[in-house]
Protein backbone atom coordinates (compact mmCIF):
# COMPACT_ATOMS: atom_id res chain seq x y z
CA UNK A 1 0.00 0.00 0.00
CA UNK A 2 1.16 3.03 -0.82
CA UNK A 3 2.07 5.35 2.33
CA UNK A 4 1.36 9.61 1.96
CA UNK A 5 3.10 11.42 4.36
CA UNK A 6 0.67 14.44 5.11
CA UNK A 7 2.20 15.73 8.12
CA UNK A 8 2.74 18.87 5.69
CA UNK A 9 -1.05 19.27 5.54
CA UNK A 10 -0.94 20.02 9.29
CA UNK A 11 0.40 23.55 8.64
CA UNK A 12 -3.03 24.75 6.46
CA UNK A 13 -5.23 23.75 9.30
CA UNK A 14 -6.20 26.62 10.79
CA UNK A 15 -6.34 26.32 15.02
CA UNK A 16 -8.80 28.16 16.69
CA UNK A 17 -9.12 28.86 20.09
CA UNK A 18 -12.02 28.69 22.31
CA UNK A 19 -14.83 27.54 19.45
CA UNK A 20 -17.46 26.88 19.16
CA UNK A 21 -17.35 27.55 23.43
CA UNK A 22 -14.43 28.81 25.68
CA UNK A 23 -11.68 25.71 26.36
CA UNK A 24 -12.02 23.79 23.34
CA UNK A 25 -9.71 24.27 20.20
CA UNK A 26 -11.24 24.04 17.11
CA UNK A 27 -9.22 23.07 13.78
CA UNK A 28 -10.60 24.50 10.90
CA UNK A 29 -10.30 22.68 8.03
CA UNK A 30 -11.51 25.41 5.35
CA UNK A 31 -8.11 26.62 5.45
CA UNK A 32 -6.60 23.22 4.11
CA UNK A 33 -9.68 23.06 1.45
CA UNK A 34 -9.38 25.85 0.03
CA UNK A 35 -5.90 25.35 -1.49
CA UNK A 36 -5.40 23.00 -4.33
CA UNK A 37 -2.27 21.20 -3.60
CA UNK A 38 -3.82 21.02 0.06
CA UNK A 39 -7.24 19.55 -1.30
CA UNK A 40 -5.83 17.48 -3.61
CA UNK A 41 -3.41 15.74 -1.12
CA UNK A 42 -5.60 14.78 0.75
CA UNK A 43 -7.84 12.99 -1.45
CA UNK A 44 -4.93 11.43 -3.25
CA UNK A 45 -4.02 10.11 0.53
CA UNK A 46 -7.27 8.48 1.43
CA UNK A 47 -7.51 7.41 -2.36
CA UNK A 48 -4.27 5.85 -1.83
CA UNK A 49 -5.40 4.37 0.95
CA UNK A 50 -8.76 2.39 -0.21
CA UNK A 51 -8.21 1.81 -3.78
CA UNK A 52 -7.78 -1.49 -4.17
CA UNK A 53 -10.37 -2.67 -1.28
CA UNK A 54 -13.28 -2.97 -3.11
CA UNK A 55 -15.09 -0.25 -1.85
CA UNK A 56 -19.11 0.15 -3.10
CA UNK A 57 -20.34 3.39 -1.45
CA UNK A 58 -18.23 5.84 0.51
CA UNK A 59 -20.53 7.25 3.66
CA UNK A 60 -20.01 11.17 4.74
CA UNK A 61 -21.58 12.59 7.80
CA UNK A 62 -23.08 15.82 7.87
CA UNK A 63 -21.59 18.40 7.13
CA UNK A 64 -17.88 18.26 6.58
CA UNK A 65 -18.07 14.48 5.45
CA UNK A 66 -19.86 16.00 3.03
CA UNK A 67 -16.45 18.19 1.73
CA UNK A 68 -14.40 15.02 0.85
CA UNK A 69 -16.45 11.96 1.18
CA UNK A 70 -17.84 12.84 -2.84
CA UNK A 71 -14.30 13.40 -4.06
CA UNK A 72 -13.38 10.20 -2.86
CA UNK A 73 -16.01 8.37 -3.69
CA UNK A 74 -15.39 9.65 -7.46
CA UNK A 75 -11.73 8.66 -6.81
CA UNK A 76 -12.96 5.08 -6.02
CA UNK A 77 -15.01 4.54 -8.69
CA UNK A 78 -17.79 4.34 -5.78
CA UNK A 79 -21.48 6.15 -4.81
CA UNK A 80 -22.00 8.57 -2.43
CA UNK A 81 -24.48 8.82 0.15
CA UNK A 82 -25.03 11.23 2.62
CA UNK A 83 -25.35 10.52 6.61
CA UNK A 84 -27.60 13.24 8.02
CA UNK A 85 -28.86 15.20 10.76
CA UNK A 86 -32.93 14.48 11.60
CA UNK A 87 -35.82 16.18 9.13
CA UNK A 88 -33.44 16.57 6.24
CA UNK A 89 -33.88 13.18 4.21
CA UNK A 90 -36.94 12.67 1.99
CA UNK A 91 -37.72 9.39 1.66
CA UNK A 92 -37.78 6.18 4.59
CA UNK A 93 -35.11 6.52 6.85
CA UNK A 94 -33.11 4.90 9.58
CA UNK A 95 -32.84 6.78 12.97
CA UNK A 96 -30.24 6.36 15.46
CA UNK A 97 -29.86 8.77 18.51
CA UNK A 98 -27.03 8.72 20.23
CA UNK A 99 -25.87 11.17 23.64
CA UNK A 100 -23.41 14.07 23.58
CA UNK A 101 -21.19 15.51 26.42
CA UNK A 102 -24.21 17.21 26.92
CA UNK A 103 -27.67 16.29 25.81
CA UNK A 104 -28.18 13.96 23.10
CA UNK A 105 -28.24 14.17 18.91
CA UNK A 106 -29.34 11.51 15.98
CA UNK A 107 -28.52 10.84 12.74
CA UNK A 108 -30.31 9.26 9.67
CA UNK A 109 -29.46 7.48 6.42
CA UNK A 110 -32.45 6.64 3.44
CA UNK A 111 -33.68 2.80 4.20
CA UNK A 112 -32.52 1.95 0.73
CA UNK A 113 -28.99 4.21 0.58
CA UNK A 114 -27.06 0.38 1.41
CA UNK A 115 -27.99 -2.81 -0.25
CA UNK A 116 -27.05 -5.79 2.27
CA UNK A 117 -23.54 -6.64 1.52
CA UNK A 118 -22.50 -4.02 0.03
CA UNK A 119 -18.82 -2.82 1.10
CA UNK A 120 -18.91 0.88 2.69
CA UNK A 121 -16.17 3.44 4.31
CA UNK A 122 -17.37 6.25 6.51
CA UNK A 123 -15.56 9.46 5.87
CA UNK A 124 -15.67 12.55 8.30
CA UNK A 125 -13.23 15.28 9.06
CA UNK A 126 -13.11 14.95 12.51
CA UNK A 127 -12.33 11.32 15.10
CA UNK A 128 -13.35 13.46 18.81
CA UNK A 129 -14.93 11.13 21.32
CA UNK A 130 -16.06 9.00 18.26
CA UNK A 131 -20.02 9.15 19.04
CA UNK A 132 -20.75 10.66 15.90
CA UNK A 133 -18.87 7.47 14.03
CA UNK A 134 -20.17 4.64 16.42
CA UNK A 135 -23.80 6.33 15.80
CA UNK A 136 -23.24 5.82 12.33
CA UNK A 137 -21.86 2.30 12.34
CA UNK A 138 -24.86 1.49 13.91
CA UNK A 139 -26.95 2.79 11.11
CA UNK A 140 -24.62 0.74 8.55
CA UNK A 141 -25.22 -2.01 10.62
CA UNK A 142 -29.25 -1.95 10.71
CA UNK A 143 -29.23 -1.89 7.15
CA UNK A 144 -26.89 -4.57 5.99
CA UNK A 145 -23.85 -2.81 4.85
CA UNK A 146 -20.03 -4.50 5.67
CA UNK A 147 -17.75 -1.89 6.87
CA UNK A 148 -14.43 -2.03 4.88
CA UNK A 149 -12.95 0.89 7.01
CA UNK A 150 -14.12 4.44 8.87
CA UNK A 151 -11.60 7.30 7.40
CA UNK A 152 -11.18 10.48 9.01
CA UNK A 153 -8.43 13.52 7.92
CA UNK A 154 -8.34 14.72 12.01
CA UNK A 155 -8.08 12.47 14.99
CA UNK A 156 -7.57 13.77 18.24
CA UNK A 157 -5.59 11.01 20.09
CA UNK A 158 -6.27 12.69 23.36
CA UNK A 159 -10.21 11.99 23.50
CA UNK A 160 -9.47 8.50 22.36
CA UNK A 161 -12.43 8.07 19.72
CA UNK A 162 -11.03 5.11 18.18
CA UNK A 163 -10.98 3.15 21.40
CA UNK A 164 -15.11 2.87 20.47
CA UNK A 165 -14.21 1.74 17.21
CA UNK A 166 -11.92 -1.41 17.84
CA UNK A 167 -13.68 -3.51 15.56
CA UNK A 168 -13.20 -1.77 12.42
CA UNK A 169 -9.91 -0.14 10.13
CA UNK A 170 -9.81 3.19 11.88
CA UNK A 171 -7.77 5.56 9.09
CA UNK A 172 -6.76 8.99 9.87
CA UNK A 173 -4.40 11.20 8.20
CA UNK A 174 -3.53 13.76 10.55
CA UNK A 175 -2.96 12.70 14.52
CA UNK A 176 -2.78 15.60 17.23
CA UNK A 177 -1.84 14.71 20.74
C1 LIG B 1 -18.09 17.36 14.52
C2 LIG B 1 -17.22 16.63 13.51
C3 LIG B 1 -17.65 15.19 13.66
C4 LIG B 1 -18.00 15.11 15.13
C5 LIG B 1 -16.88 14.42 15.89
O1 LIG B 1 -19.35 17.56 13.97
O2 LIG B 1 -17.42 17.12 12.20
O3 LIG B 1 -18.80 14.88 12.87
O4 LIG B 1 -18.14 16.46 15.62
O5 LIG B 1 -17.16 14.38 17.26
P1 LIG B 1 -17.25 13.04 18.09
O6 LIG B 1 -16.14 12.13 17.62
O7 LIG B 1 -17.02 13.51 19.51
O8 LIG B 1 -18.60 12.45 17.89
P2 LIG B 1 -20.42 18.54 14.61
O9 LIG B 1 -21.17 17.82 15.68
O10 LIG B 1 -19.72 19.81 15.01
O11 LIG B 1 -21.45 18.79 13.44
P3 LIG B 1 -21.30 19.61 12.06
O12 LIG B 1 -20.25 18.89 11.23
O13 LIG B 1 -22.64 19.51 11.45
O14 LIG B 1 -20.88 21.01 12.41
Amino acid sequence: MTQINCEPLKELIRTVPDFPKPGILFYDITTLLKDKTGFAQLIDAFAAYYIGKEIDLVLGIEARGFIFGPALAYRLNAGFVPVRKPGKLPAPVARVNYDLEYGSDALEIHLDAIQPGQRVIIVDDLLATGGTMQATVQLVRQLGGEIAGLGFAIELDFLKGASKLQEYDVFSLLHYD
